[in-house]
């Protein structure tokens, strides 16, 4: 097969949702169709839902099994998917962000109860800011949701995106029969056959007797209502829009009843893009480029402290990836030989031979890989896109054992690197303050820190609402609020400058005062990641 081919069957994504929405299930029923597990609740069987912070050692415990579901890759109907996991519960972290760096399309799963929640709202502005296309699916219309048009409403105003239903329900809740294909013109009950399948009829007229016969007058007369508000008012779906992230088609159904998926799954394959040139500092790199190309999105720490290993895990962006290749870590100007890659097939790790573009590998690494590294053939290339992202929660580290401060500072470093926690120096007093974007951070940084480095810290709380990189076209204007402000900023891990933010009210008069100060919610300072 040529690399073009291999390419053109490939489909990588990530499902983003709020907790509980659904997201779990429906990656189980995907994965159910897709042959690589057996039975449903493999993967519920991660899940940590109701764990508080104390129960990390219970998810280390568990960490051969998350590993395995960072990615899951299968087959279906010739085409190689590849799902990368979003942790969502207490696991959210910035890799749940960066996680949408690898993937060249996003699932979006609403629950029709509750409509846009608070996180997929977050998960959706790093998609808006990359223009990552995204295809929606609202789960759980077996129970009484809300209005399909308030829904669409709702995803428009709040996410900032035109959504058009590619499916229509048919009622809800009680009463819910099924939905209708607006494209295929098929009505996809929610009975079922004998087989255990649901019922799919071509329905070349939505007038026919025994169309109506099966949905009932009122809802029949209710769908023609629908129907025509939908094509009345609604603009025709464009594919282009949809690629270019700024319109999502809209598809209903239940994961749990297992009810739409297939239909969501094979109209994910024929929308969603292939894998997708990127770019990089140097120039824009093609997919089909010969020699292979990759960069380096999130680092899985073995729980094993003897030994410090760790699982990178790379995106190839071009070319072929063989095994035991020789490859260039760009940042050290070094040569690295990948002897046992990992694939994620089938939830279970097993060493690959080869890679294309879109695929995600695993590569062991005792601590020489950072995040974002770049891997090529030989020539210097450093892929753009994979940044720090802002973190929410901030904590002021005190270190418990003086006699231990090398350690504290290499434990840190590496913590650091593995993008498990963002790390800032107070310009004024060398004050070390932790940010990260979910709680349970803390908790694995003190408990790493004892387990592999030896040191002890504990934790302050530090009152801070944001930390934004600054930056302006005005040299002079920046050096000037740098004066002014000291006691307001902090240097990153990379030396890049944040300013601190008590609250809303604070970014906004220094935004006020300063007009000529830009600040950003990613380490990249791109005009996609300013602050509003
Ligand atoms: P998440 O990964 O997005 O957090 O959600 P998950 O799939 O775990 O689903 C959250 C809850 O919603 C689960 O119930 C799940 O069974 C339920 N659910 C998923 N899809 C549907 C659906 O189509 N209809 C209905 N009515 N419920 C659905 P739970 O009680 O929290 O867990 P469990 O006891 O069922 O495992």
């Amino acid at each position: 097969m040529t690399l073009l081919e291999e390419i053109h069957k490939r489909r990588t994504f990530a499902i983003i949702s709020h907790p509980d929405a659904g997201k779990t299930t429906i990656t189980e029923k995907l994965l159910l169709f897709g042959g690589a597990i057996q039975q449903a609740g493999a993967i519920k069987a991660k899940k940590t839902a109701k764990f508080t912070t104390s129960d990390w050692m219970e998810l280390e415990k568990q960490r051969g099994v998350s590993v395995a579901t960072s990615v899951m890759c299968f087959e279906y109907k010739d085409m190689i998917v590849n799902i990368l996991d979003t942790p969502g519960h207490a696991d959210f972290s910035e890799d749940t962000y960066r996680t949408l760096t690898a993937v060249d399309s996003v699932l979006m799963v609403i629950d029709s109860v509750k409509g846009v929640e608070e996180r997929t709202k977050k998960l959706m502005d790093v998609c808006r800011q990359r223009d990552i296309p995204v295809i929606t699916f609202i789960n759980k219309l077996d129970r009484e949701g809300q209005n399909p048009f308030d829904l669409l409403d709702d995803i428009e105003k709040s996410l900032n995106i035109v959504a058009i239903p590619l499916s229509w329900p048919i009622s809800m809740g009680k009463t819910f029969k099924g939905v209708y294909d607006l494209d295929k013109k098929i009505f996809n009950s929610f009975k079922k056959n004998e087989d255990g399948t649901f019922i799919s009829t071509a329905i070349s007229d939505i007038h026919d007797d025994g169309f109506v016969a099966q949905i009932g007058d009122d809802l029949a007369l209710r769908l023609y209502e629908d129907l025509e508000m939908v094509q009345g008012v609604l603009p025709a779906f464009d594919h282009a829009a949809y690629l270019k992230g700024s319109m999502t088609p809209v598809f209903f159904g239940s994961a749990i009843n297992n009810f739409g998926v297939v239909n969501l799954l094979e109209s994910l394959l024929e929308l969603s893009p292939s894998p997708q040139p990127r770019q990089t500092l140097e120039r824009r790199v093609e997919a089909t480029e010969p020699k292979m190309s990759g960069f380096v999105f999130k680092i899985h720490a073995n729980m094993d402290p003897k030994h410090r290993d760790r699982i990178a895990f790379m995106r190839i962006c071009s070319g072929t990836f063989i095994r035991g290749m020789k490859v260039k870590q760009v940042r050290e100007d070094r040569e690295f030989k990948v002897a046992n890659p990992l694939t994620f097939m089938a939830q279970t790790r097993t060493v690959m031979e080869e890679a294309f573009p879109g695929d995600i590998i695993g590569i062991h690494d005792t601590g020489a890989i950072k995040i974002g590294d770049t891997f090529t053939e030989g020539e210097m290339l450093t892929f753009t896109g994979i940044p720090s992202f802002s973190p929410e929660i901030f904590r002021k580290v005190i270190n418990r054992d003086p006699m231990k401060s090398k350690q504290l500072n290499t434990g840190l470093r590496q913590l650091l690197e593995e993008g498990v926690i963002q790390l800032f120096k107070t310009v004024l007093d060398n004050q070390l303050i932790l940010g990260a974007v979910g709680v349970l951070q803390f908790d694995v940084v003190q408990f790493r820190l004892e387990n592999e480095y030896s040191a002890k810290c504990e934790y302050q709380p530090f009152d801070l609402a944001f930390a934004y990189w600054i930056g302006s076209e005005d040299r002079n204007a920046l050096i000037a609020f740098q004066a002014e402000n000291k006691s307001k900023l902090a240097k990153d891990a990379e030396d890049k400058t944040v300013c601190f933010f008590k609250g809303q009210w604070e970014l906004h008069h220094i935004q006020k005062n300063h007009p000529h100060i830009h600040f950003y919610k990613t380490s990249e300072c791109k005009p996609q990641d300013l602050v509003g």
